[in-house]
């Protein structure tokens, strides 16, 4: 009866030992090695906002008078985009002339010679721009 016992024992020894070798993949230190956290992250930021952000303070010169929050020259660029998203207009097409002033008509001839930079814009970067002032609302 011992002898039974003993040897069921291990068998079962065995057979962790064997599951464990088979399962586990290690480093060269012997470290077990994850698959999943070894993997390439995945790109956050999209390539689209990136640039929209890049032409929004750079070329556009647009950082000046439009800040997130606060309204400084211009309205902020939280409540552009809030008022754009509730009335589904485009920031694209109004930055190329073809739109009415939908935030501040009072002050429309002040961002009106803005059009001179974002009409010799391409329409991918006007969309970029777009895209990256629709992302902060
Ligand atoms: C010299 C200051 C100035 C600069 C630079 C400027 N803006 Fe403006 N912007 C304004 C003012 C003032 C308003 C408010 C008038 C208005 O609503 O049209 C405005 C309004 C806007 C609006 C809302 C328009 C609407 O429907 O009423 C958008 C969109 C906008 N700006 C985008 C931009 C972008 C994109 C740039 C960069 C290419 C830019 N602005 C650069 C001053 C500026």
């Amino acid at each position: 009866m011992k002898l039974i016992l003993k040897s069921l024992a291990v068998f079962a020894l065995a057979i962790t030992l064997t599951n464990c070798g088979e399962k586990k993949e290690t480093d060269s230190y012997g470290n077990p090695v994850d698959k999943d956290a070894t993997a390439q992250p995945e790109a956050t930021v999209d390539p689209l906002l990136a640039k929209g952000q890049e032409l929004f303070e750079g070329k556009g010169t647009c950082a000046t008078c439009h800040k997130a929050d606060v309204k400084v020259v211009g309205p902020s660029i939280k409540d552009i985009a809030k008022i754009y998203k509730e009335k589904g207009a485009s920031i694209a097409s109004f930055i190329n002339g073809k739109g009415e002033p939908l935030v501040d008509a009072s002050q429309y001839e002040i961002m009106k010679a803005n059009f001179v930079i974002t009409k010799a814009m391409s329409t991918e970067d006007r969309k970029a721009l777009e895209a990256y002032m629709m992302s902060l609302e």
